[in-house]
């Protein structure tokens, strides 16, 4: 197993270059099983969740090549419809193949995913939905069992809660069902809006692309032609590389960005006391004299997101002063307050919330990877910390970073990966 060696650094510098969304690639590439043509994609980032999903849909019978930068997918031969659970298992997000391969083969098979790291993450609205639109569902030995013999209708949708993945596989399920589904409380995140956006290109009459309400034409079971894409730049990843400028103090800028769709934790980098110089696809970080404490509550976009809360969190053990971080949408989603206390941070946890008194002298220690997000906030917090940092488990941070320790390194860190 993998592990980061990570010293204290004095500071960055340099130019880092932001790689395609994991989170917009996923619905993305689920969505070519509606395709009739083969789908060719750029900016897909390297990590090991879009190699899980692209296995899956090799091992239901379609086709991925890798094409100079390019990746084509063809789903054209596929005729399995079982998300087995080796996959499943593997990756939550594999639920999202569900949508498309229920609409376009009237049954399919996904292995429940089951609990997680960061909460218990249940998948009752994107169910209820589908039921909504003539699905049958049975659960049976942990695994999602759904049919539509006639195909999927248009429905009335009203998510309870805001939900990503959710809305993500109504609007694949609506793409080519019978009728016009409305979705009422959907998602507003950037990858909702570029799968529709994509979809809409492609053919499927989409309304209120971008708002809370979507209103989805389907194509009454026909197979659409998908146009070529270009994944948009991973709004976390740049975020948690702004956060590495703002902890080390450091003056760093990014590339091929999407300035847009990082305004909230812009505008918290500004409290904090950061400054910004932001272009068309670019933003320059220019440290402040001091980090500021900060007050945070995790919302669904455009708020503050939770994806963020970890990173954000190791740099309020840098403000001078008290912050307070309230984490809204997982139940769980703190598991790296521990590990950033062992390293001398002081943060207590009372609920949802978490205090976290600064400035903390912090020092190098082993700590565990626990999540995603909540590895890159050890690697934040071992760029300050004194002396020597591993962090352990970072298949974690594989999953949703492409070549971070790299990149850290282009830009001064010192930084390495080792075999345990
Ligand atoms: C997506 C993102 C993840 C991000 C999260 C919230 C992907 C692949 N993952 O996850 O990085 O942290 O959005 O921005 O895009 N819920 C239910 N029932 C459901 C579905 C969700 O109760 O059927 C709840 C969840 O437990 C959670 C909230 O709704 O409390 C939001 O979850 P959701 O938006 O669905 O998260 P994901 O799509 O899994």
């Amino acid at each position: 197993m993998d592990y980061l060696k990570a010293q204290r650094v004095q500071s960055l510098h340099g130019t880092i270059n932001i790689s395609g969304a994991k989170n917009a690639s996923l619905p993305l590439i689920a969505m070519t099983i509606l395709a009739k043509n083969k789908v060719s994609i750029t900016n897909l980032p390297v990590v090991t969740d879009i190699k899980t999903l692209l296995k899956l849909l090799t091992n239901l019978g379609g086709e991925v090549m890798f094409e100079e930068d390019k990746v084509v997918v063809d789903t054209i031969s596929l005729h399995e419809t079982k998300a087995t659970y080796d996959i499943v298992k593997t990756m939550r997000a594999s639920i999202l193949v569900l949508g498309p391969i229920l609409s376009r083969f009237g049954h399919c098979e996904v292995s429940l995913p089951g609990g997680c790291a960061i909460g218990q993450r249940p998948i009752d609205l994107h169910l209820k939905a589908l039921e909504q639109m003539g699905a049958i569902i049975d659960i049976k030995s942990g695994y999602i069992q759904a049919t539509a013999p006639d195909g999927l209708k248009g429905a009335n949708i009203i998510f309870d809660k805001v939900t990503v993945t959710g809305t993500a596989n109504i609007v694949m399920a609506a793409a080519l069902a019978h009728g016009v589904t409305t979705i009422t409380n959907a998602a507003r995140e950037p990858e909702v809006v570029q799968l529709c956006e994509v979809l809409e290109k492609s053919g499927i009459e989409i309304e209120g692309i971008g708002t809370a309400i979507l209103r989805i034409k389907g194509s009454a079971g026909k197979l659409i032609d998908i146009a070529s894409f270009r994944v948009i730049p991973d709004r976390i990843e740049a975020g948690t590389y702004l956060c590495a400028g703002a902890i080390t103090r450091s003056e760093i800028t990014l590339s091929n960005v999407e300035p847009r769709h990082l305004g909230a934790v812009i505008s918290k980098l500004e409290e904090m006391g950061s400054s910004f110089t932001i272009g068309e696809d670019s933003i320059t970080i220019h440290p402040g004299e001091e980090i500021l404490p900060t007050k945070i509550i995790t919302q669904e976009y455009p708020a503050f997101p939770t994806d963020m809360q970890a990173q954000f969190l190791a740099l309020a053990t840098q403000a001078n002063g008290v912050s307070i971080i309230e984490e809204r949408l997982f139940e769980n989603r703190f598991m790296h307050v521990s590990e950033l206390q062992r390293m001398g941070a002081e943060i207590t946890l009372n609920g949802h919330t978490a205090t976290v008194t600064g400035k903390s002298k912090l020092s190098g220690a082993d700590v565990m990877a626990t999540d995603l997000r909540a590895s890159s906030a050890l690697v934040l917090a071992a760029l300050v910390a004194d002396g020597e940092t591993n962090i352990h488990r970072i298949y974690h941070l594989d999953r949703g970073y492409d070549a971070l320790e790299k990149k850290l390194r282009c830009v001064g860190a010192n930084i390495k990966r080792l075999k345990e």
